[in-house]
C-alpha cells in the first residue's frame, strides 16, 4: 500500500475536458462518480473491472459457493415469511460479476424448490459493460431473470429480499477537509501548467453550506476539536438517501440485506483516522491515492452505521439490526461446514484446502469477517428478524 498520497497527478484527457467545462474543479463526489460510472471512462461503467481473486479484488461470494450456500437459509425465511401463493422475487443490486446470484439461484432451486417456482431474479445494475458479463454468467440459471432499473422496478414494486453485497461502498462520497476555522468541501482541481501539462490535485474548496453542515453534529465532527489539526479529512455519505428511497419504492414488501465495510461513527470519524477510509483498489493492489490513473481504479468509502440507520428511517425502513459477518455466519452453520470437510474424500485435497481457506476468510476478523450485515424491512407484515439478527431458527 502507498503511504501519503502524491500531491499532483497527471490527468486523462476525457477528464481535463471535463474538468474545464465545470471552470477548472469538481466536488470530489462528482470526480468519484465519472471515476467509476461514467459509461465510457469509469472503472464500472465500463465494465473494466473484474471482481474475483484473479480481478481487481476479492468479494466473499468471489471465493466460492460455500458463502451463498451459508446465506441462502436466512433470505429462503425472510422469503417464505412472504404470504403464501404470492409471487416472490429475489433482487440483487450491483451483483458484479453475477456470481452470488447465480450461486443462490442454484440453492434455493436445489434446497426449497417450492420457494423456487414461485421467486424470480432481479439484477439491478446500472452500468452496461458489467450487466452484459452477469448476462452471459446467469444464462444457466434455474430461476427466471430480469435486467431493469430500480425505476422500472418501482412501476410494479415486488414482495421478496433486496440483496446489496459490496455495492454501498461504491456509491460516490463527499470528501470533506477541516482547515481549522472552517469545514470544506474537497475539490478535485485540474492545474494547467504549460510545461509539465494538465494535472490534478485534491484541495480544499468552498466551506459547507447549512444542510451539510448539520449533518455534522450527530457524526461528533462539531466542533473538530483541537485533536483533529488542519488537513483533517473525511467522508460523509449523500448517495445513501436517494438510494434507499429508490430501493423503497421498489420493494413494495419484505427484507433489505446490506452487507459492506461499515464503522461505528464513533470509530469512522474518530479524530486519529486522519484521511477518512477512502481506498482505491486495482489487481489486488490497495492504495490511498484516489487520483491515480482515473477510471481504471475501484474507489471505495466505508459505510457509517448511524449515518445509513437514519437515512433509512427517513426512507421509510424499518431497522432489524447489524451484526459482524463472521458471527453471521458463525449463526448459520459455517462451523458445521467448516468441521463437514473432513468428511469429504481425500481424493479431492486440493478442492478442500481451497474451501478451507476460504471458509476462514469470510470469518477472519481483520479482513473479511469485520463486514456488517445490516437488515431492514417495509410493508404491513410483521418483520422477521431472521436467524442471523434474533435466534430464530433458520429453515434447514
Ligand atoms: C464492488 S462490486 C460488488 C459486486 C458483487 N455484489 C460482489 O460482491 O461480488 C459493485 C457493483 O455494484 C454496481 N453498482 C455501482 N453503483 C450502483 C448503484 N447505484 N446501484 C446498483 N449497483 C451499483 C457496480 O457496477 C458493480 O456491479
Amino acid at each position: 500500500m502507498s503511504s501519503a498520497p502524491p500531491s499532483r497527478r497527471s490527468a486523462p484527457a476525457w477528464l481535463v475536458e471535463r474538468l474545464r467545462a465545470a471552470g477548472g474543479s469538481v466536488p470530489f463526489l462528482t470526480y468519484m462518480q465519472w471515476a467509476l460510472h461514467d459509461p465510457e471512462h469509469g472503472a464500472y461503467g465500463a465494465g473494466r473491472l473484474q471482481v474475483g481473486p484473479r480481478g481487481d479484488f476479492a468479494t466473499s461470494p468471489s471465493l466460492g459457493p460455500d458463502f451463498a450456500e451459508l446465506l441462502a437459509p436466512q433470505l429462503a425465511q425472510w422469503l417464505a415469511a412472504q404470504p403464501a401463493g404470492e409471487p416472490l422475487a429475489l433482487v440483487e443490486a450491483g451483483p458484479g460479476e453475477g456470481d452470488l446470484a447465480l450461486q443462490l439461484a442454484e440453492a434455493l432451486q436445489r434446497r426449497w424448490p417450492e420457494l423456487a417456482a414461485r421467486t424470480e431474479l432481479v439484477l439491478i445494475e446500472p452500468n452496461p459493460g458489467m450487466a452484459e458479463r452477469q448476462r452471459a454468467r446467469l444464462a444457466g440459471s434455474p430461476l427466471p431473470c430480469r435486467w431493469l432499473s430500480f425505476e422500472q422496478l418501482a412501476q410494479q414494486p415486488v414482495r421478496g429480499v433486496l440483496l446489496a453485497h459490496e455495492v454501498l461502498d461504491a456509491l460516490a462520497v463527499e470528501r470533506i477537509v477541516w482547515d481549522g476555522a472552517l469545514w470544506r468541501r474537497q475539490q478535485v482541481v485540474l492545474h494547467e501548467d504549460p510545461a509539465a501539462g494538465p494535472s490534478l490535485r485534491l484541495e480544499p474548496g468552498e466551506a459547507l453550506d447549512a444542510e451539510m453542515d448539520a449533518q455534522l453534529e450527530p457524526l461528533g465532527l462539531l466542533p473538530a476539536g483541537a485533536q483533529r489539526p488542519p488537513g483533517w479529512c473525511t467522508e460523509l455519505h449523500p448517495g445513501l438517501g436517494p438510494w434507499l428511497q429508490q430501493a423503497a419504492s421498489a420493494l413494495r414488501e419484505g427484507v433489505l440485506l446490506v452487507i459492506d465495510y461499515a464503522h461505528e461513527a464513533w470509530r469512522y470519524y474518530a479524530p486519529q483516522r486522519s484521511n477518512g477510509t477512502l481506498m482505491a483498489y486495482r489487481q489486488q493492489q490497495a492504495s490511498n491515492d484516489p487520483l491515480q490513473d482515473p477510471g481504471h481504479w475501484d474507489l471505495t468509502a466505508h459505510l457509517c452505521l448511524e449515518s445509513l440507520e437514519a437515512a433509512a428511517g427517513a426512507t421509510g425502513w424499518t431497522s432489524l439490526g447489524q451484526r459482524r459477518q463472521g458471527e453471521a455466519l458463525l449463526a448459520l452453520g459455517l462451523a458445521q461446514r467448516l468441521h463437514g470437510l473432513q468428511e469429504q474424500p481425500s481424493s479431492e485435497l486440493g478442492e478442500l484446502l481451497r474451501r478451507r481457506e476460504a471458509l476462514l476468510r469470510l470469518v477472519d476478523p481483520h479482513t473479511l469477517g469485520d463486514f456488517r450485515w445490516i437488515a431492514f424491512s417495509r410493508g404491513s407484515a410483521k418483520p422477521s428478524t431472521g436467524a442471523v439478527f434474533l435466534d430464530d431458527p433458520p429453515l434447514a
